[in-house]
């Protein structure tokens, strides 16, 4: 939520600024704003999307200077409009702030800087930490030691970047439970929310802690942390490049990252296998032999992959898995063991709630695993232990290649327990990593369907509700599809176990109704796909549309289904990675037919870095 990035250096900022917020605005893209020192401060922001700042600045240039901040905003503390949008300036509009998260004890702040006369412009928490620190800065006359001061009396979650007219060539910047990363470059620096704020200028990045500000000049990265102590920060190098995070020809970021799904998948498992045994980089067998127990964290569509990540690592590994929501986990009193290995799973690595709930996990004892998709993210930098799913950047917002490069980390992980602790059948094991191996190339045959399932969404624009329902992993695949469904289209959309419909949901089933059924494969070995079968013949007797998911060549789907995308034939744990890209495409065009924007979904932003 809400995309920050900080220049110092010899190019114009402006351009600077709009190009890494135009690679950030998937975080939020309710305002944006930025502030730039040139001869003074000054600043432009504008409600709406980048491009509404864009016309703005070339309606009303700004005297571009060589240090700026950029900010486009996902609203939390007052209404998305110009004046709560970001920078917030204060000191006599000397000095700007840009502020991700939530300052919790922004009322009690607010009450005692009205008390001192402050004159105050915008609803927004932000804008009584950039008036204190603009307090500080008269006292202290240095813009680190204000932001300490300031930071020192914060509670909540914050990443602050300010700047200050009497301190040109400095941007300072600091980050508690809030994203913060800084670009080195030759003769300049940069931060950002995430890399892809200056991958187009460095892939060298220092990864900031928890509780630490960074001042940056041209030459010269400082890191302190708040009781003024210096730290050294952890350097990577980012392993993708700017074009990465373009559309390169394609509509839409989503489009792009749906035919991305195979190379997130190949790229996940690549030097993972080694002959028919898993080894993960970083993780060693030994350490996995003692887990009796996984809890699995993570939220929307991370948990969707966690469940499918259940069913395959229980099967593999024989350790009993539980999938928690993340900010459910953390407000209850969960019964963990040294032996209980935590799972995270998140694309971002920046997820408050998951986050939290693995700090939480840290502190009442458990062994923490971060499956992330982001390097230097905080997730992986507060867990124990990381396995990175190397899908690339995900710049739409809503998840698509993200979850199945998730599933195959968890797979991977399944299998390296089964093998290191001996309860997993070896030929089992070494055919599911075979399976791993081959799944690229039949996702690649799935997403050749993708015209027809275009013209499939077209015929059904003006649908209002689609009911989804699975079995086993078909189950958590429905629960994603809604989701997608919901957060591109705009519909109503529901994924049941296919096994609870006559618990309740065939009420719902009335003439003309689209159902999405996923359906086992013929060959499973539960003989779920009859069950499923009949399931199809008792909505379709009531009137439902039905579009079955099923193997290809599966003759007994076909006389009950109104529609059969077919996927290849696969074990049933693959099955799930295969059945979702029909679903993910489906929702995308869908939302492309109703003329939505698929990258961008109203009140959504990618990371959730907000309670
Ligand atoms: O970055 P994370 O994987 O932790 O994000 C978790 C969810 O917020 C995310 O999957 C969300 O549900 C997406 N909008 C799904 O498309």
């Amino acid at each position: 939520m809400c995309g920050i990035v900080g220049y110092v250096g010899p190019r114009g900022s402006e351009a600077v600024l709009l190009g890494g917020l135009g690679r950030l605005e998937y975080r939020g893209y309710d305002s944006a704003g930025i502030a730039v020192l040139s001869n003074g401060l000054e600043a432009r922001k504008r409600s709406g999307k980048l491009q509404e700042l864009r016309d703005e600045l070339v309606a009303n240039p700004i005297h571009d200077g060589h240090t700026g901040i950029g900010h486009t905003r996902w609203a939390t503390h007052g209404a998305p409009n110009d004046i709560n949008a970001h920078p917030h300036l204060a000191d006599d509009g000397k000095l700007a702030l840009i502020h991700n998260g939530i300052i919790e004890n922004y009322a009690e702040l607010k009450a005692e800087l009205l008390e001192q006369g402050t004159v105050f412009t915008s609803e927004t928490d932000s804008e009584v930490a950039a008036h204190l620190v603009g307090r500080a800065f008269r006292e202290t006359h240095n813009l680190t030691d204000a932001l300490r001061v300031v930071v020192n009396r914060l509670e909540g979650a914050f990443t602050l970047l300010v700047l200050h007219a009497d301190e040109p060539d400095v941007v300072v910047g600091a980050r508690r439970n809030s994203p913060l990363v800084i670009g080195l470059g030759e003769g300049e620096n940069f931060l950002g929310s995430d890399v892809a704020a200056f991958i187009e200028f460095t892939d060298k990045a220092l990864a900031i802690g928890q509780d630490q500000i960074v001042t940056i000049t041209r030459d010269n990265v400082a890191v302190i942390d708040f009781d003024g102590n210096s730290v050294t920060p952890e350097p990577f190098t980012v392993t993708w490049d700017a074009s990465a995070a373009t559309k390169g020809g394609w509509r839409s970021f989503m489009a792009k990252e749906i035919s991305e799904e195979p190379a997130a998948v190949a790229n996940t498992i690549i030097g993972r296998i080694k002959g028919e045994r898993v080894d993960i980089d970083g993780i060693d067998a030994e350490s996995l032999v003692s887990v009796d127990r996984i809890v699995i964290l993570a939220c929307g569509t991370a948990a969707y992959a966690g469940l499918v990540g259940k069913y395959a690592i229980e099967k593999w590994a024989r350790v009993p898995v539980d999938v928690e929501l993340s900010h459910e986990f953390r407000y209850r009193e969960p019964v963990i063991s040294d032996h209980t290995l935590i799972v995270s799973v998140s694309q971002s690595g920046e997820t408050m709630d998951t986050l939290m709930a693995v700090k939480y996990a840290r502190e009442i004892g458990a062994r923490t695993l971060s499956i992330c998709n982001t390097q230097g993210a905080t997730i992986p930098r507060e867990s124990d232990a990381v396995i990175y799913t190397h899908a690339g950047p995900e710049v739409a917002v809503a998840s698509t290649k993200a979850f199945v490069a998730q599933v195959t980390a968890l797979y991977l992980l399944g299998i390296a327990i089964g093998q290191a602790n001996g309860k997993g059948d070896p030929a089992e094991l070494a055919a599911a990593v075979r399976d791993l191996e081959a799944t690229p190339t039949l996702l690649e045959t799935v997403l050749q369907q993708g015209e027809r399932i275009a013209t499939m969404a077209k015929w059904m624009a003006d649908t209002q509700a689609i009911l989804l329902l699975g079995r086993h992993v078909g189950f958590p695949i429905a629960l994603e599809g809604a989701l997608k469904l919901k957060e591109l289209s705009y519909i109503h959309a529901e994924g049941f176990a296919a096994g609870e419909l006559k618990h309740g949901p065939i009420a719902l089933i009335e003439p003309g109704q689209v159902v999405f059924v996923i359906v086992p494969s013929p060959r499973d070995p539960n003989s779920l796909h009859a069950k499923v079968v009949s399931n199809i013949q008792e909505i379709r007797a009531r009137g439902a549309r039905v579009i079955a998911i099923a193997e290809q060549g599966d003759a007994a789907v076909l006389p009950h289904a109104d529609e059969v995308i077919p996927i290849p034939l696969a074990s049933s744990f693959i099955e799930p990675l295969l059945a979702v890209v029909p679903l993910h495409l489906f929702s995308m065009e869908l939302a492309a037919a109703k003329g939505l924007d698929v990258d961008q979904p109203r009140n959504l932003a990618k990371s959730v870095t907000v309670e």
